[in-house]
């Protein structure tokens, strides 16, 4: 890979400022000042930046929760988007598995794996994604028993069966939902089809990755090997 491209990709900045480094010297070759921005390296060259290493990361895997009021996307002309919360990133190609609407918050795996993303949305592969809502109006084992054979969302198929856990019925419900599928405001949907309105709602968990609760609304922190191995394996 050239120099220029390594740095770059390892977030030191845009190709031209750090082709500017590269030319004034700022960069080390292991141990070799290296002005030519198109020299090649391999991960294993010990590459500094001003005097600092710059390791090689190839894929990043965050959890993030995510919080009301930013978007699901890499980029956005006018909303803040849930990469703007990760700080510390070390790829520009990261991007969120999936996408939660604006105003739902929880869980949400940001990476740079393209297999790993694929094989958790794929809609073959049926991932269980459990919801935590509060609903306005009652919710009753009706519901329960609709969710579970299959909602008519007024679309060519209805919606998979679904699990719905009453945990307080009333004015306003508060329910759990695990969901198979990721249709457009799934949960939402569900829940207006049946004459509720969803008040707000939470992702607790995709597959086998759970919601760390220790992680306030915008907090992130990177998964653990094992969280990575168990989403690899499709482990609960
Ligand atoms: N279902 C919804 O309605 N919204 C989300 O953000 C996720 C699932």
């Amino acid at each position: 890979m050239r120099l220029d491209k390594f740095l770059c990709d390892m977030g030191e900045g845009t190709r031209s400022q750090v082709k500017q480094k590269i030319r004034k010297g700022a960069v080390t070759v292991d141990g070799l000042a290296v002005r030519q921005p198109e020299y090649q390296v391999h991960p294993k060259n010990c590459i500094c930046l001003e005097g600092r290493p710059v390791s090689y990361v190839k894929l990043e895997y965050y959890m993030l929760n995510k919080p009301a009021g930013v978007v699901s996307a890499t980029r956005d002309p006018k909303e803040p988007t849930v990469l703007d919360l990760i700080l510390d990133k070390r790829r520009k190609d990261l991007f969120p598995v999936g996408r939660l609407d604006k105003d739902t918050e929880g869980l949400l795996l940001i990476t740079n794996d393209g297999a790993l993303s694929h094989s958790l949305l794929s809609p073959r592969k049926h991932v269980d994604k459990t919801y935590y809502a509060k609903v306005e109006g009652l919710v009753t084992e009706e519901h329960v028993r609709l969710f579970a054979q299959g909602v008519d969302l007024g679309e060519e198929k209805p919606a998979l069966p679904a699990v719905l856990e009453i945990q307080e019925a009333g004015e306003t419900s508060l329910v759990l939902v695990t969901l198979r599928e990721g249709r457009y405001h799934q949960v939402k949907r569900m829940f207006q089809a049946l004459g509720c309105e969803v008040r707000y709602l939470k992702r607790l968990s995709m597959g086998s990755l759970r919601l760390d609760e220790s992680l306030k609304p915008g907090e992130y922190r990177k998964l653990t090997e094992e969280e990575l191995e168990n989403l690899k394996t499709g482990e609960s």
